[in-house]
């Protein structure tokens, strides 16, 4: 599948990973959509990449996205693809007094923001004879990372989703590819997770093409970097690597 003279919606496109993604597929020809919750943020998108389109959308509410699809399929009708990209982690202290709304935001946000997506634009996805829906998730999808806790829940989950996805639609025109960032040189990574050692972490712009690359070699799991080796350790050796990495973060 070539990523070119396509129409791709990108959710959370004004940052990270999302706005590499829309850079690098706007320097192919493909028409690009992205969103976010920030005015200013989208403002900023696209200052810097002229030709790029952009509508303020909260994945985490479901009357957005009804709205969302709405806007977007009456003018972008030839829209084939979707990349459930949005997301939030925190590093949270579960034993901290938190409200039970805010406790389950990366729930609504990482994991039902995409389902939701899927649901709401699946329809007009399936109308395209070569449709793509390419779900977001992190390595930690193959071992949690216990200093965020709610985060690996809702990235397990975007795991087992599309693989079910990928199953119900396996006889469809629509491709399910997950995309399962290592740590990533990002906002998201270098907001609450500063005091880490970033040394590993890859630049964005490498994940992207290993994702482009991964999308047109016809991958449906793709996993840069530490992904693979969380991917193989997570079945190998689960406990082991979920003690080694909680030691590592406490450290
Ligand atoms: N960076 C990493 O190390 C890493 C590793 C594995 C997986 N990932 C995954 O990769 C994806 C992108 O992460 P990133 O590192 O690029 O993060 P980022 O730089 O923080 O960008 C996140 C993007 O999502 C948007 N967003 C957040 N909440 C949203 C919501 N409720 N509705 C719509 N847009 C929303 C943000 O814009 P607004 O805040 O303005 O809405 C921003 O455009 C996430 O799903 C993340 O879990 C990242």
């Amino acid at each position: 599948m070539k990523l070119t003279g396509r129409t791709v919606l990108i959710t959370g496109g004004t940052s990270g990973i999302g706005l590499e993604l829309a850079a690098q597929l706007l320097a192919r020809d493909n028409v690009v959509i992205v969103t976010g919750r920030d005015d200013k943020a989208i403002e900023a998108a696209k200052g810097r990449h002229p030709g790029l389109h952009a509508f303020r959308s909260d994945v985490g509410d479901a009357d957005e996205i009804r709205r969302l699809h709405a806007d977007v399929t009456a003018r972008f009708p030839r829209l084939d693809t979707l990349v459930n990209n949005a997301g939030i982690m925190r590093n949270l202290k579960l034993a901290e007094d938190r409200s039970l709304e805010d406790v389950t935001r990366e729930i609504d946000i990482d994991l039902s923001g995409p389902i939701r997506m899927v649901q709401q634009f699946l329809p007009h996805l399936q109308r395209s004879p070569e449709a793509l829906i390419v779900m977001v998730s992190s390595g930690i999808a193959f071992v949690p990372f216990s200093i965020a806790p709610v985060y690996s829940a809702a990235k397990a989950g975007v795991r087992a989703y599309t693989r079910c996805l990928r199953t119900q639609l396996a006889n469809g025109g629509v491709r399910v590819v997950e995309l399962a960032p290592p740590g990533t040189e990002t906002p998201l990574m270098k907001a609450e997770f500063a005091t880490m050692d970033g040394a590993r972490n890859m630049p964005v712009e490498t994940l992207v093409r290993h994702a482009i690359t991964g999308i047109e070699t016809g991958k449906t799991d793709i996993r840069p970097g530490l992904s693979k080796v969380l991917s193989i350790a997570g079945r190998v050796a689960p406990d082991l690597v979920f003690n080694q990495m909680s030691k590592a973060a406490a450290a």
